[in-house]
């Protein structure tokens, strides 16, 4: 089989967007804004926030792009922004985005569909507990995850579990929490509003890490390379497993 065929498991994640229930009603669905409100995320997403994508390939790829085959996944993909371009611009990459948000990812598999994009799929996976064996990557991405995610240390012990030896990781964090909540604002008022409720899992304001908190984060694991850096309202990080 080609290093990016996609697999008989992954076919059944990619169940076209009309086949996937619109509202499934669990807990987990009821409980988060990016169900209820994700639209107004995606709309962020889309025409607000910083297209990190030529820095993501710059700093994952500097000497050209990524081999033929190569595996990434992104965590906390939302509506598929990155998990896209990058599988439009690589063709001969497999790429997996993984949330927890339906409606996120019904949002991330249309995107692929309308692109014509056969090397991503898009699963419902708590970034928290990946379902990937060890040493199943050789890139994981995630863009903003940490402003909402309760544990970003077990995240990070996931990124390194799951990372080949000599995989990569790029994380790219908003550095201001008001920019950065102003979605989140937005989708608690939507929600209030059409929803009368109050009791969504997401913060009311963005979690936004100090530089040296940021360098923290990273610090658990005997990294081969860590390179953290910040450029206007943005910090990344860049590291390498041994
Ligand atoms: C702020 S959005 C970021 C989306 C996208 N990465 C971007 O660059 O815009 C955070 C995403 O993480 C998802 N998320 C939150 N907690 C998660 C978890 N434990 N596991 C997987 N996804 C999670 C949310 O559903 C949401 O789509």
């Amino acid at each position: 089989m080609p290093p990016h065929a996609i697999t008989a498991s992954q076919k059944r994640i990619e169940t076209p967007s009309s086949a996937v229930p619109s509202k499934p009603r669990t807990k987990e669905y009821d409980d988060s804004l990016f169900e209820h409100a994700g639209w107004i995320y995606a709309f962020c997403r889309e025409h607000l926030f910083r297209d990190d994508t030529k820095r993501m390939i710059t700093a994952l790829w500097p000497n050209g792009g990524p081999a033929p085959g190569t595996r990434l996944v992104e965590l906390g993909c939302g509506p598929g922004f990155y998990a896209c371009e990058l599988a439009e611009r690589f063709k001969d990459i497999l790429i997996t985005g993984v949330d927890r948000s339906e409606r996120q990812l019904k949002r991330a598999r249309e995107r692929a569909h309308v692109r014509g994009l056969t090397n991503c799929c898009f699963k419902r996976v708590n970034a928290l507990r990946l379902s990937e064996e060890d040493t199943s990557f050789h890139i994981v991405i995630a863009s903003r995850l940490f402003t909402i995610l309760p544990e970003p240390n077990r995240a990070i012990d996931e990124m390194y579990r799951v990372l080949k030896p000599g995989g990569r990781c790029f994380v790219a964090e908003p550095r201001f929490a008001f920019w950065a909540s102003i979605p989140l604002f937005a989708m608690w008022l939507l929600a209030r509003v059409t929803h009368s409720r109050n009791g969504y899992r997401e913060p009311q304001h963005a979690a936004v890490f100090s530089t040296s908190a940021f360098e923290t984060l990273f610090a658990g694991q005997p990294w081969k390379r860590r390179t953290i850096w910040k450029d206007g309202r943005y910090q990344y990080a860049l590291c390498e497993k041994p």
